[in-house]
């Protein structure tokens, strides 16, 4: 008897041990210039205590109308951002979740700088954007396109409007989005 319960145990150990040892990780990635991408974040973060959360740092000044006028600049001319990154190494079967604001009907330069390095390529990424007030179906769709062309595994966009909307209105429309994406379901952390 007391054989079968420490096999039971171990057997169950065995099992259990590897599953933690090597769960997939999940990585907030986030870029904002004015708060809206900053607090997306960390709503998604509190659903996933566990995950990591990294921000992708504009180099340039990007405050005020010079901010607003470069950024414009940047979409206009597809311009890359100097931007400044902590040193990640995601594993291959990690989860990304990135948020990240639309400029000019385009993914922002900063997050499309960071995905241009080429350090998610082959990763499963979920994307949370936002946009003042709406963004061109056929736009978005372009968007799509050239992130996957990069290499990436997308599984899904959601996007915000969040003209209008408070802080609580726009953690609402995140908690909805992440039940239709499966990841809290799914217990991805
Ligand atoms: C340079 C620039 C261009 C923008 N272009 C658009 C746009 O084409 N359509 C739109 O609906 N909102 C646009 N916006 C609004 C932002 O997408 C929106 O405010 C977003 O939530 C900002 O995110 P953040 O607060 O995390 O920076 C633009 C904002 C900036 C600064």
């Amino acid at each position: 008897m007391r054989n079968l319960k420490r096999g039971i145990i171990f057997f169950t150990l065995a099992i259990l041990i590897p599953g933690f040892a090597f769960a997939a990780d999940t990585w907030i990635i986030y870029y904002t210039r004015s708060g809206n991408n900053k607090t997306i974040a960390e709503h998604i973060k509190t659903k996933m205590p566990a995950a990591h959360m990294v921000e992708i740092k504009s180099n340039d000044d990007r405050s005020g109308i010079m901010g607003f006028v470069s950024s414009m600049l940047d979409q206009w001319l597809d311009r890359d951002a100097a931007i400044t990154v902590e040193d990640i190494k995601p594993a291959a079967d990690d989860t990304i979740i990135m948020c990240a604001p639309i400029w000019l009907q385009q993914l922002s330069s900063p997050p499309r700088t960071f995905i241009k390095q080429g350090k998610l390529k082959g990763m499963k990424m979920y994307m949370f954007i936002t946009f003042g007030g709406k963004l061109n179906e056929e736009k978005q769709k372009l968007m799509e396109t050239w992130v996957r062309d990069q290499g990436i595994n997308l599984q899904g966009v959601y996007g915000s409007a969040v003209g209008g909307k408070t802080p609580e209105d726009i953690k609402k429309l995140i908690d909805e989005y992440l039940q239709k994406a499966g990841l809290l379901a799914a217990g991805v952390q």
